[in-house]
């Protein structure tokens, strides 16, 4: 393998705009030392001698495409992240939605999924929620662009660090809505049937779907720079029904970015009405 420091300038640049052709990524050079770390272990199975060769490979191998988007991406999440956002959720969002919208069924897009945990909160505040209400119906669409975390989502298998965490702040639905299995805990099949996992380029536009009441769009933006956040937004605006209810991360706001939401709350804005379709 190159001796690491002597990495060609002209290589690393060329494998940071990979990332941002290949996701829309912002990856400045100073972010070289995180990306050669997380190709490292690519480079070692693929018993390649340099990054150079990596790069020849990535432009010439599509199918390796896809491996690089699962290892340039940040999957970090966990159920319920956020407590404050779950709080409006329940408290204001789904009894306002169900007020105004009787018979009709709840859209919802997690449109930055990862491995699923907030498409499953969503599902379980949702299942709660249609406790209280039996004539509630919803549907979750979850989409990311990187295949491997759409796979654990899809499974709905977990262990670690995320169940854990749910078990400590919500132990009630942790029993109610995951079973023991092996070595992990599974989520339930009421609450799976609610989810449809889809691999989606933020970046592009999201064909054949609903509308969305609510888009739930968390801890994604800040890896795009303003043009690429601009993007994201405007093909998530179309997706989202008129007034719907946007949800952003928080380190994340739109008030620079004019892009056709209103601000409600830190965190948590509305599609104008007046904007066009
Ligand atoms: C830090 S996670 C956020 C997960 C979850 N929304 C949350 O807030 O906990 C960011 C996710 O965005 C996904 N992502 C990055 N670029 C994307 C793009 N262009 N289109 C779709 N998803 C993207 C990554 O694969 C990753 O799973």
């Amino acid at each position: 393998m190159e001796q690491e420091s002597g990495i060609d300038q002209a290589t690393q640049r060329a494998l940071l705009d990979r990332v941002h052709r290949h996701t829309g990524i912002h990856m400045a050079d100073r972010k070289w030392t995180l990306l050669q770390g997380r190709l490292r272990r690519r480079l070692q199975a693929l018993t390649l001698e340099s990054y150079a060769d990596y790069l020849a490979v990535l432009e010439s191998r599509p199918e390796e495409v896809g491996h690089f988007i699962n290892l340039v991406t940040t999957n970090e999440t966990s159920f319920f992240r956020t407590p404050r956002i779950w709080e409006h959720l329940w408290e204001h969002a789904l009894p306002d939605w169900f007020r105004r919208h009787r018979g009709a069924t709840l859209q919802v897009w997690s449109a930055a999924a990862s491995t699923g945990e907030e498409a499953y909160s969503m599902a379980m505040l949702c299942e709660e929620f249609r406790e209280l209400h039996p004539a509630f119906k919803y549907q979750i669409v979850a989409t990311d662009i990187a295949s491997q975390v759409l796979q654990i989502g899809r499974a709905g298998r977990y262990q670690g660090r995320n169940i854990e965490g749910l078990k400590r702040i919500r132990p009630a639905m942790a029993d109610k809505y995951f079973q023991a299995e092996d070595d992990g805990f599974v989520v339930s099949p009421a609450l799976r049937s609610h989810v449809i996992f889809r691999e989606h380029h933020l970046h592009r536009r999201l064909d054949g779907a609903a509308r969305f009441d609510i888009a739930l769009l968390r801890n994604v933006l800040i890896y795009f720079d303003d043009e690429g956040q601009r993007t994201v937004l405007e093909h998530v605006r179309r997706a989202m029904a008129p007034e719907g209810v946007l949800i952003i991360g928080e380190s994340e706001s739109l008030t620079r970015l004019n892009v056709g939401f209103d601000f409600e709350q830190p965190l948590i804005y509305r599609r104008q009405e007046n904007a066009h379709a």
